[in-house]
């Protein structure tokens, strides 16, 4: 007998501007996803230097037509392949898909008072073709897709102008694809507006004039709680029975030693992470992040109703993404590896990815076991998964056993800490299907238990191939958890 629920949401999580492509079809605006360089060279231990935007690199990007070096335009060709990728999520079982809409395909400027009809076609396509496989989707309204055009305008969600622009996006979606969803995000990775600025909220660091580039990060922040806790209400006037939830990058901190100084340091750094869910979840600022945010001269300004706002606002569920834990210590000396666009040191305890992420199954067990007792709200993993580069062998199969242990052992933790009583509803592995990666842009970073034929210069046919651990997931699904070898 399973130790998961009966209706346990079994499936995986795509974002739009890494699979759609379709740039610029049928009315689609720019995203800052569209500008996004490929970086092939990576430095897994350099992450900051990486996550730098300028407004002359815009602008390069912009005068280009050319997908070659920004590949998230081209993505995968989700936008003609769609059926055909659903169908195969539905031949491993799927009883969901996590996906994003992007807001240019709706939205072309983020400004137009009227969304753009070819777009809302597509976006009920996709919608009709779930329900015809019995998939139930879960819709991140913001998936690191702005409209580029807010964000040169703006400087992103620096300012408070966007937070209706996004509430037309976001109600725009409730009416017209209200019917079919019923499990919503705001805004994925919330956190992350510190760790990629541009990425996540469209702020171009050169264009800080009136603040510092942390100010505007707490400021940007502050209008997405803002704009998550209107989208939140109104989805439930719109939308009887439907659940918002908060998305956080779920970052485990432990302390390197039991050094007092290591514990200090990896504390800080998991109250920080909860900060973002607690303002979400409780519906108010920490005060302990607020006091820190005031004595640093960045806490971002507020209104008077903001905090009214946000109390009433509140998400039904959390949903979080698990890759990693991270360790620190007061040492600066000791060896540093990468994580999910963050530095961290190295744990001596855990093997790593080729792209320095540290492996870490426990690890989901003990954040599973944090996170729902600090907040006591229904729980969904949201994206788990392993970027690796697979081989296809002389006949065409391809093994990927390094992917099955790597999910395997994140769902045997993830299963005991039901057993002690989280309330999980659903596992979502990043990625069903290989698709262009976000912090590097590349091809080769695979994902998916379904392989695509692409590689890093966007040569290939496109062909979809199940690897083994298609078949693995398949069974999986089938006998709810219960068959993981
Ligand atoms: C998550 C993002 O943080 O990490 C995804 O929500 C992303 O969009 C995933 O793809 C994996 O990161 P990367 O850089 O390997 O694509």
């Amino acid at each position: 007998m399973s130790v998961l629920r009966d209706d346990f949401l079994w499936g995986g999580a795509i974002a739009a501007n890494q699979v759609e492509g379709a740039w610029n079809l049928d009315g689609k605006g720019l995203s800052v996803a569209d500008v996004a360089v490929f970086k092939p060279n990576l430095d897994v231990t350099d992450y900051a230097g990486h996550n730098t935007v300028t407004t002359a690199m815009i602008e390069t990007a912009m005068a280009t037509d050319d997908a070659k070096d920004y590949p998230k335009r081209r993505g995968i060709d989700f936008y003609h392949h769609y059926e055909e990728d659903i169908a195969l999520f539905a031949e491993m079982g799927f009883k969901t898909l996590r996906l994003s809409i992007a807001w240019s395909r709706l939205f072309p400027t983020g400004e137009e008072e009227v969304a753009n009809v070819a777009g809302l076609a597509f976006y009920k396509k996709v919608f009709e073709e779930l329900k015809k496989h019995d998939i139930e989707p879960i819709v991140t309204l913001s998936h690191y897709e702005m409209p580029l055009a807010l964000s040169l305008k703006y400087n992103g969600w620096v300012d408070r102008a966007v937070i209706s622009h996004f509430t037309r996006f976001a109600e725009c979606c409730f009416e017209a694809f209200g019917q079919y969803v019923t499990y919503w995000l705001t805004f994925n990775e919330i956190d992350s507006v510190g760790r990629h600025p541009f990425t996540t909220a469209g702020i171009i660091p050169d264009q800080c004039q009136a603040y510092s580039l942390e100010k505007a990060v707490y400021q940007a922040l502050h209008h997405q709680y803002l704009a998550a806790a209107i989208a939140t209400q109104k989805c439930h006037q719109m939308i009887p029975g439907s659940q918002v939830g908060s998305m956080l990058t779920k970052l485990t901190t432990y302390p390197h030693t039991c050094h007092p100084e290591d514990v200090a340091l990896a504390l800080a750094q998991n109250l920080d992470n909860y900060s973002h869910s607690d303002i979400q979840i409780f519906g108010k600022y920490p005060v302990l992040h607020l006091k820190r945010l005031q004595a640093k001269g960045v806490a971002p300004d507020m209104e008077a109703g903001d905090e009214e706002l946000l109390a009433n606002g509140r998400a039904d569920y959390l949903a979080f993404s698990y890759y990693m834990s991270r360790t620190e210590s007061a040492d600066p000396e000791l060896e540093k590896t990468a994580g999910n666009t963050i530095m961290s040191v190295k744990n001596p305890y855990l093997a790593s990815t080729d792209w320095g992420w540290q492996i870490d199954p426990v690890g989901l067990r003990i954040s599973l076991l944090e996170l729902y007792d600090r907040y006591q709200v229904p729980l969904i993993i949201v994206e788990n998964g392993m970027g690796a580069k697979d081989t296809i062998e002389a006949d065409g199969s391809i093994h990927d056993p390094y992917r099955i242990s790597y999910l395997k052992a994140h769902i045997e933790e993830m299963k005991k800490a039901v057993a002690m009583g989280v309330d999980l509803f659903g596992y979502t592995s990043w990625a069903p299907i290989d698709l262009i990666s976000v912090s590097t842009s590349q091809m080769s970073k695979r994902y998916g238990y379904i392989y695509v034929d692409q590689d890093d210069l966007g040569k290939g046919s496109l062909e979809r191939r199940p690897k083994d651990s298609f078949y693995w997931y398949q069974k999986v699904i089938q006998s709810n958890g219960d068959e993981l070898d």
